[in-house]
């Protein structure tokens, strides 16, 4: 008999001390939904703008896919059509005034040199993305290999 009330007392913490646990994580893990709880639906945020000032931005290392620094809605990339090659493609770039297409981007898995974009990079948006005018929704402490170095001759070390 004392050994089942002993039991009971144990199942009884065991459970208060699981509530505890996972509300506190519930209370941490509200991710980007924010604290609208999971049966309810929240109010969308506004779709933001997408930054179309036609300025080239810096990469933040060298083999970086450069942000796109114009609006891209609406440009088709399918089967039969890409928008961003009748821009960007080595024929149109005279016309267009658009940088074009690296060479890397002509190039198949052997290294060859193809006359048109390789099937490995025909879907542009997989690597390249238009930026969105709004704060951003995480917090990022990266720094490039400049700020790195100035950092290191400054005497501050690489942390
Ligand atoms: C109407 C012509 C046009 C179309 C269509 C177009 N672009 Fe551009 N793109 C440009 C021009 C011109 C620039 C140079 C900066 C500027 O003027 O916006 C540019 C810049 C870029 C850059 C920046 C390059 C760098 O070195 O920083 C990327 C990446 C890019 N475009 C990708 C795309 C992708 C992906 C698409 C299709 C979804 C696309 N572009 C469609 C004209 C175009
Ligand atoms: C697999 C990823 C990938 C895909 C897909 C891709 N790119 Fe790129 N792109 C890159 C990378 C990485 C760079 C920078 C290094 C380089 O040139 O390879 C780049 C560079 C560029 C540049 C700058 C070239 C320069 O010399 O400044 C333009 C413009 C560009 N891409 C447009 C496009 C367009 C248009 C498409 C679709 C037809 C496309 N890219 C598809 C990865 C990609």
């Amino acid at each position: 008999m004392r050994e089942d009330n002993r039991r009971f007392a144990f199942a009884v913490a065991l459970a208060a001390a699981l509530v505890t646990v996972s509300t506190a994580l519930a209370a941490e893990l509200t991710g980007l939904r924010g604290t609208v709880p999971i049966d309810q639906e929240a109010a969308p945020p506004p779709i933001a703008n997408e930054v179309n000032d036609d300025k080239r931005q810096a990469r933040n290392y060298p083999e970086q896919p450069p942000v796109i620094p114009h609006q891209i809605r609406d440009y088709p990339i399918t089967l039969n059509a890409n928008k961003c090659l009748s821009c960007h493609s080595r024929q149109f770039t005279a016309q267009s005034q658009a940088p074009m297409i690296s060479v890397t981007h002509f190039m198949d898995r052997d290294g060859q040199i193809l006359a048109s974009v390789t099937a490995r990079r025909y879907f542009c948006t997989q690597c390249h993305v238009s930026q969105a005018d709004a704060p951003p929704l995480g917090e990022n402490t990266f720094r490039d290999i400049d700020a790195i170095i100035g950092a290191e001759r400054a005497g501050e070390g690489t942390q």
